[in-house]
């Protein structure tokens, strides 16, 4: 866990409404939470109004829908592309930080050894596109933004997968789960720790990837839920990918590597399994 950071002096929180950016909000009250009705990042004028010099921008704010991105391009582009150019353009200008949160859907999802920063990418459905579009958009407007890739975010609350995990648990004898994809399960609560600490960190590079370390498929991430609910997790039944048809390929490879986040000094985030523990831990207590 990452403890112990100084806070910036502003921290600006866009997308303050998702599930990332409630969880940084929780983390750092102190800091401006912008939901999407107090600032639409497409507008400049409202993003100018906002910012001030020396303050770090923390961008949770997304079009998330991975399957209705598909029919919906304009929207995804305009909110995973657009609204991060303005973002950047905006911070440049006034003298503010950009962390801008990406994600593992900008790689085409089929490697077998953890993805760097560097490593092609290759987006496979127009969600990963239009998020790639807006990592370019920010690195090339801003030169000190810094763009952080995460995969496999939960909380628990509010339709994530643990969150749809702990729902079935009480709803259904029996779950059946994917197991041929692979990723690292990553507590919101970690992320945002993790994130509150890059923004005390300019000089860290400028594409980064975290999330919890290990990696598991979904079906893994199933059982561990079950098994944290005290619940048999005999009644976690895993299946192939090919049982749930989706027009929207899902990455069979989502695992990102830590490395060049450890290199810069960053606190290296800990293993998927007790940060499940804690995260559900804190549902419950
Ligand atoms: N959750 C994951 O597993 C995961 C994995 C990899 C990467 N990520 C990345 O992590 C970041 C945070 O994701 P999340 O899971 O917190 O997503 P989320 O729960 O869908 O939250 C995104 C928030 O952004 C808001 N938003 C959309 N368009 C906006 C705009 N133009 N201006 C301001 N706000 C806008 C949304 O509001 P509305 O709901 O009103 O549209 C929503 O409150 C995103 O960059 C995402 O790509 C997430």
């Amino acid at each position: 866990m990452n403890a112990d950071f100084p806070a910036p002096a502003r921290l600006i929180v866009t997308g303050a409404g998702g599930l990332l950016g409630r969880e940084i909000l929780r983390l750092a009250p102190e800091s401006v939470g912008l939901g999407r009705s107090e600032l639409d990042i497409t507008d400049r004028a409202a993003v100018d109004a906002v910012l001030t010099p020396g303050a770090v921008v923390l961008n949770c704010a997304a079009y998330t829908a991975v399957d209705a991105a598909e029919t919906d391009r304009d929207a995804a582009f305009a909110a995973n592309a657009t609204g991060p150019a303005v973002l950047a353009t905006a911070c440049a200008a006034a003298g503010a930080r950009l962390i801008h949160v990406s994600t593992d859907y900008v790689f085409p999802g089929t490697a077998r050894t953890p993805y760097e920063p560097g490593d092609p990418t290759g987006p496979a459905t127009v969600y990963g596109a239009s998020k790639l579009a807006g990592e370019q958009a920010v690195l090339a407007a801003h030169p000190g933004a810094q763009v952080v890739r995460t995969a496999w975010v939960y909380s628990g609350v509010e339709g994530d997968f643990v969150a749809t995990m702990r729902r079935l648990e009480r709803e259904r004898d029996t779950v059946t789960v994917v197991n041929d994809q692979l990723g690292s399960p990553t507590s919101a609560a970690d992320l945002a720790a993790a994130l509150l600490e890059l923004s005390t960190r300019p000089d860290a590079p400028r594409v980064l990837h975290a999330t919890n370390s290990g990696a598991a498929t979904w079906f893994d991430l199933a059982v561990a839920v079950f098994t944290e609910l005290g619940a048999d997790p005999a009644r976690v039944l895993p299946c192939d990918s090919s049982s749930f048809p989706s027009r929207t390929p899902r990455p069979s490879y989502s695992v990102l590597s830590p490395a060049a986040w450890n290199a810069a000094g960053l606190t290296p985030l800990r293993s998927w399994r007790p940060a499940l523990t804690d995260a559900l831990g804190r549902l419950s207590g």
